[in-house]
């Protein structure tokens, strides 16, 4: 089964005061993008065929990346996802045509922790097919809670194309999907970790305001196109991440003053994104970025259309 997984982006990204549970509540909006990772899952029909009444145990998952510096092992949120629908299977007795060894292979192509969701997207994408795969029929809810336990942007993947996301982002509502259908996405590499984000938020104080209950017009927004788009979204995470990495904030402004247009973060950083209307202006302006701040830039559909062997054409 090859299943594709589609990076995000947060268009607009709110950020409260860290809570007794030591995470801090959010508000966002949320978009896929058209970068996708390659899931490749096989399951092993080998000689040694189960019998019917065959549990499948963790240990059966052997996961594999063509990304050697990625790990393979637990930490990798598509393993986290297989393993914690084992258990919610747990004593579900698997179809007899499934023996003991399930192989996923994972071919990158969303930087890593570059705020763009891959390696949640690659765990819903998990969730998924093997839903599918092992003819479970769990309902969506239930897939939804298993998502939420691996991870807090996976439960979005789930419900995509387009969704506001609150608490810890596992409260998802779908929602319209932009007008301005095109991004240019400058994948910086400054590498910005998330944990060391909000403890600048923290030390910053940046949470103290709060974002309140209210919540933007989201279908007013989405109808909007990429200028006034643009001037309405924020991200609350970019002072932290440009007082971490200074560098990152400097790139934001000397973009913003080359492109003449309005630059945002996604997520805790550090890739950068702007919007547009039109196919041609994203791929002009990557085209620019490309040479002239000799930065890695792409021209991504938002929403994408995701066609692999879950969902055919
Ligand atoms: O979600 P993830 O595990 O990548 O987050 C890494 C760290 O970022 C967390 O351990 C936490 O310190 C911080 N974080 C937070 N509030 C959030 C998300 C992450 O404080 N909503």
């Amino acid at each position: 089964m090859r299943l594709l997984a589609p990076a995000k982006v947060n268009l607009h990204l709110r950020v409260g005061a860290r809570d007794s549970s030591g995470y801090h509540p959010l508000l966002t909006w949320m978009c896929t993008v058209g970068l996708f990772d390659t899931l490749t899952i096989r399951q092993d029909e080998g000689a040694e065929a189960a019998p019917s009444f065959a549990r499948f145990t963790a240990d059966a998952i052997a996961l594999t990346c063509d990304e050697t510096s990625i790990p393979c092992d637990d930490t990798n949120l598509a393993c986290r996802a297989a393993r914690a629908l084992i258990e919610v299977i747990g004593s579900a007795p698997l179809s007899p045509r499934l023996s003991r060894g399930l192989s996923i292979h994972l071919q990158k192509h969303i930087p890593v922790g570059g705020g763009l969701g891959g390696g949640s997207s690659d765990a819903a994408r998990t969730l998924v097919g093997l839903n599918r795969l092992w003819n479970l029929d769990l309902p969506a809810e239930q897939l939804h809670a298993v998502a939420a336990q691996v991870g807090s942007d996976v439960p979005f993947f789930l419900h995509g194309p387009s969704a506001v996301c609150r608490g810890r982002g596992e409260v998802v509502e779908p929602a319209r999907v932009p007008r301005a259908r095109w991004a240019m996405l400058v994948l910086s590499g400054f590498p910005v970790p998330t944990r060391d984000v909000y403890a600048r938020f923290d030390e910053l104080r940046l949470g103290d305001v709060g974002f309140g209950e209210a919540q933007p017009p989201w279908q007013e927004w989405a109808d909007l196109s990429a200028g006034p788009l643009l001037s309405r979204l924020r991200n609350d995470l970019e002072p932290a991440a440009f007082a971490l990495v200074p560098q990152l904030g400097r790139l934001r402004d000397a973009l913003e003053l080359s492109l003449a247009r309005v630059i945002r973060m996604t997520g805790s950083g550090g890739t950068l994104f702007t919007l547009f209307d039109e196919r041609r202006e994203a791929e002009v302006a990557a085209q620019f970025v490309r040479t002239r701040h000799m930065l890695e830039a792409v021209a991504v559909e938002l929403a994408p259309k995701v066609v692999d062997d879950l969902v055919a054409s």
